[in-house]
């Protein structure tokens, strides 16, 4: 099954929203409350817009699976990821394979490029993600795990 990254369109908008909006996937996130349509339109052009963001959506047998998006911080080559598989496409490996493609595509203009991920505690499935991509554990506080991917 051949996996493929495409820049994030307006036309994503509907699956994004639902997978963000997904109570299991609020739960995990930074903002939990769910988001309105209108809102998460505006916040995707803007991020489409943003030249400090790469953001790819994962298409599989001509479905979206799932995102991947980097986020520059600061004017360091400092990038931080986050992530979501559908839900009905969760456990079966497209995580890491959206991961390893995201970060090969980010390197290919940023070639230095050092990424940073913070993950909820509990969050087991998104803690093996990223140690099984190669991130190491750099500090932790109560809310968040975080990680980084040296370049
Ligand atoms: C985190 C997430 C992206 C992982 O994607 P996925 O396709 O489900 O994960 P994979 O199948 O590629 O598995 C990645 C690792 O997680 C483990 N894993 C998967 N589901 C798991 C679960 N429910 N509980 C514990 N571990 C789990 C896998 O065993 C694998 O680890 P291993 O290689 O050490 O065995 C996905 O579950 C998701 O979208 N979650 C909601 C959003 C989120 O939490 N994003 C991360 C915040 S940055």
């Amino acid at each position: 099954m051949s996996l493929h990254l495409r820049l994030a369109q307006p036309a994503d908008a509907a699956d994004l929203l639902a997978w963000r909006n997904d109570p299991k996937t609020r739960a995990l996130s930074r903002q939990p409350e769910e988001i309105s349509w209108e809102d998460h339109c505006r916040w995707l052009d803007r991020m489409i817009a943003d030249p400090g963001c790469l953001f790819l959506v994962a298409w599989l047998d001509g479905t979206r699976v799932g995102v991947v998006r980097f986020n520059r911080r600061g004017q360091a080559d400092v990038w931080e990821v986050s992530i979501t598989v559908a839900p009905v496409a969760q456990g079966r490996g497209l995580g890491r394979r959206i991961l390893n493609e995201g970060v090969a595509r980010l390197r290919r203009d940023h070639p230095g490029a050092e990424v940073l991920a913070a993950v909820r505690p509990g969050n087991l499935a998104s803690e093996r993600l990223f140690l099984g991509a190669g991130f190491r554990p750099t500090q932790s506080d109560e809310a968040f795990a975080h990680f980084v991917l040296g370049a």
